[in-house]
Formats: C-alpha cells, sequence, structure tokens
C-alpha cells in the first residue's frame, strides 16, 4: 500500500515539513510495509496552474509526470496545510488544480492542519468544502490541527501541546490506512470517463 504525504507549506523547512516527516515517521511505526511517497510543495516549485501544462514542456515534463504517478499510484494522501491569512495556502489549492487525471480520484485523504498560534481551523473548512468536486477525493471524517506548532516534538513536547496529541494523531493514522485498503475494491467499479468531473 502505498501513502503520498504533501506538504502545502510555501516556506522551505517549514513546521508543515517538520510535521510531515514526523508523521512518515508514524506511519513507518504503524505498518512497515507501507510506501511512503512525499512531496514538499515548497521544494518542488511546481508553477501554478496554466495551459501551458498541455504541452508537457519543462517542469510539465519529467517533473510533473514524476509527481502525477507518484500520486496517481498512492492509496492515500495526508495533506499538511498551514494556514496563512486564515485561508489554505494557494499551493495546497494548486495541487488539486494540476492533478486533472484522476491521481485522487475516489481515494481517502487526511488533512492536517498547522498553525504557531491558535488557528488551523480554517484551511480545514475551506478545503472540505472546495477540493473535492473534480479531484473526487474523500476526505476523511477525522482532522487533526496541530497549534502552537512550534513547540510540536514527540516525546519533549512543549507546554502548549496537549498530551492527548500523539495518540490521536495515531488514531487517525490507523483510520486512514484502514480507509485506503478498503477503498481499494472501490476504484475498480467506478466508471470515471462518462463523468470524470463533478457536477
Ligand atoms: C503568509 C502567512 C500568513 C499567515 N496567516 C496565519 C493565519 O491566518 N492564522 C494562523 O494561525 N497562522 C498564520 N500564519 C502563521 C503560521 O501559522 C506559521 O508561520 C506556521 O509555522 C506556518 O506553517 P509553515 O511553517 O508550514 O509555513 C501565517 C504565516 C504566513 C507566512
Amino acid at each position: 500500500m502505498k501513502i503520498s504525504i504533501i506538504s502545502a507549506s510555501h516556506r522551505i523547512n517549514s513546521e508543515s515539513k517538520k510535521i510531515s516527516d514526523f508523521l512518515k515517521n508514524n506511519l513507518s511505526n504503524l505498518n512497515n510495509n507501507l510506501d511512503i511517497f512525499s512531496l514538499d510543495l515548497a521544494k518542488s516549485l511546481l508553477p501554478l496552474w496554466s495551459p501551458d501544462k498541455k504541452n508537457g514542456e519543462g517542469v510539465w515534463g519529467e517533473t510533473w509526470i514524476s509527481i502525477s504517478k507518484n500520486l496517481a499510484s498512492s492509496d492515500g494522501f495526508i495533506l499538511v496545510v498551514p494556514e496563512y491569512g486564515g485561508m489554505a495556502t494557494p499551493a495546497s489549492k494548486n495541487i488539486f488544480l494540476l492533478c486533472g487525471n484522476g491521481e485522487f480520484s475516489h481515494k481517502p485523504g487526511l488533512i492536517v492542519s498547522v498553525s504557531n498560534g491558535n488557528g488551523g481551523a480554517y484551511p480545514i473548512a475551506e478545503l472540505r468544502s472546495s477540493s473535492y468536486k473534480n479531484t473526487h477525493i474523500m476526505w476523511i471524517p477525522e482532522n487533526i490541527i496541530i497549534r502552537n506548532v512550534e513547540e510540536f516534538n514527540p516525546g519533549s513536547h512543549g507546554r502548549n501541546i496537549p498530551d492527548w496529541l500523539d495518540d490521536r494523531i495515531d488514531y487517525v493514522l490507523n483510520l486512514l490506512l484502514a480507509y485506503a485498503s478498503n477503498m481499494k475494491p472501490l476504484r475498480k467499479i467506478i466508471n470515471r470517463k462518462d463523468f470524470g468531473n463533478g457536477m
């Protein structure tokens, strides 16, 4: 089984990347046979969607094709998204426009939002309402909000990180894995060709 972890910060060495790495480690501990693909959107430098994507030139050649293949072969996704200006980041919205080839289609996704303060609710509300129509990603009913993210450090969290958060994260990761393995058969019986985009 393959899980992709997408870090949707715009900053190199971001808190979202830090959290993505912790989640990768947790996932491997839960199931050491997992194939995990990590995508840091700050590093990948994918441009905003443009009509040039169709030409397959430059970044839309090998770089994008390799990312797209990795996502397409995944059975589930974790999107780690910081709150910027009370919104999901532009990079997180862009990846949903770029993935127009069924990469996310009918696969479970977990949203993990990040804030260095008390924010983090807005990106979840935004992504749950606007990202699924054409991608057909299926956000699972649980999400994680990591507030005071700079204090997040399993084993020696700062005092603003609640004790129960680590257990909660593992519970939700297990849930994602259960959805990912049990939703596999769905994709065999879904015909995307007639209605590739949602209404
Ligand atoms: C452009 C920008 C806008 C931000 N807006 C918010 C916000 O609306 N709410 C919030 O809780 N934090 C906000 N922050 C602070 C982020 O929560 C904090 O920088 C966090 O570490 C960002 O995650 P990152 O390191 O993965 O980019 C903002 C940060 C940036 C750079």
